[in-house]
């Protein structure tokens, strides 16, 4: 049973991977490398002791998609391939809807053409939009506000009128909150091109001296501190997650939506008072104004996952903050070095 890992050389993609491939489990790597790099390829190599077969290429093309389904066998695709930039995303809506939401009817045609009938969606929580209560369950109605959050929810629309149509189909949609951390190993890890947009990666980077300060957007929040307030998850949690998918989808078929989170949430300074204890490294830092489009605070009733998945996090704030560092300060320059 073969899985086609569709970004399977980025952040989250390649940790799943990693884990993936400790458990025996057989897979074909698809990447374009648009947000990730050849490296990757051979840190999981070097963790794992199995170098992972893979094809460079873009879930647009239908015909080379077609081919690996044919030629590796593929029964299940886990499809972490997307972009990911919220605010670029604002900038470039079309850029979004061209590849993640046209490029997720090209993979599932090219799927229904080769009988390939489970499917693991690397979603979001930004489809929920401004929650109307906390935490948000799975049925909290989706408004998601900028066209990464869209392109993500219209991508699960599709899988659902996809498995409507054939209940042959098993599909799942996999809504990330906040992932952070690194593999423990040191050698995987979040590696973004550019100064970073997420919270952890700018932390990492001040850290190990490639940025002075680090920016609070906002402390006027109506949360603990003022400080904005995200759901945590660390990446081999997440990772596991997407493991008890593939499971359940061999035992069950039609469309599910669930949150991957820790159902608790921590504050930007709480982020910063446990990277600077665990580490022993000072994270110097100046308050700035709100960024637009943050919302205040929201977490994840995880309920779902654990009741459908036997899944939870375990993996703790202080081991997040901690592996984070170890993949930053013994890779400063990520997998460019
Ligand atoms: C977290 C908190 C910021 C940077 C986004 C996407 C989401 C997912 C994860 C893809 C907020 C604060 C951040 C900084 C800061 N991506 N912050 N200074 O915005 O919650 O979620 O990334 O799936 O879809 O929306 O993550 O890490 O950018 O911000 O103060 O330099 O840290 O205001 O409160 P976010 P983030």
């Amino acid at each position: 049973m073969t899985i086609l890992v569709t970004g399977g050389a980025g952040y989250i993609g390649s940790h799943f991977v990693c884990l993936a491939l400790s458990k025996g489990m057989k897979l074909v790597i698809l990447d374009n490398f648009d947000n990730s790099s050849a490296q990757v390829l051979k840190a999981i190599a070097d963790v794992t002791g199995v170098a992972p077969d893979f094809v460079e290429g873009d879930v647009r093309d239908k015909a080379l998609l077609t081919r690996v389904m044919t030629e590796k066998q593929v029964e299940s695709v886990v499809h972490f391939a997307g972009h990911k930039a919220v605010g670029e995303s604002t900038q470039n809506p079309l850029k979004y809807y061209d590849n993640n939401v046209y490029g997720s009817v090209v993979l599932l045609q090219a799927m229904a053409e080769c009988g390939v009938r489970k499917l693991v969606f690397s979603s979001s929580a930004t489809v929920y939009g401004v929650p109307e209560f906390n935490p948000y369950t799975e049925d909290h109605r989706k408004k998601p506000f900028n066209p990464y959050g869209q392109s993500k929810s219209m991508v699960e629309d599709i899988m659902e009128d996809a498995c409507r149509a054939d209940p042959g189909l098993a599909m799942m949609a996999l809504r990330y909150f906040n992932p952070i951390g690194a593999h423990p190993s040191g050698k995987l890890g979040e590696d973004p091109k550019g100064i970073p947009n997420n919270l952890m990666p700018y932390i990492t980077k001040v850290a190990v001296g490639e940025l002075k300060s680090l920016g609070v957007f906002g402390d006027d929040y109506d949360t603990v501190d003022g400080t904005g307030v995200r759901d945590y998850i660390h990446v081999m949690d997440l990772a596991e997650g997407h493991i008890r998918a593939l499971e359940y989808l061999s035992a069950h078929s039609g469309y599910e939506a669930v949150n991957l989170g820790a159902g608790h949430g921590y504050s930007v300074l709480q982020v910063i008072q446990a990277f600077e204890s665990v580490n022993g490294v000072a994270i110097p830092y100046d308050v700035k104004p709100r960024r637009d489009g943050d919302l205040a605070a929201y977490w994840a009733d995880a309920s779902k996952a654990l009741r459908l998945l036997n899944w939870k996090t375990r993996l703790t704030i202080d081991d997040m903050v901690r592996d984070s560092w170890v993949w930053q300060s013994e890779n400063p320059g990520g997998y460019g070095a």
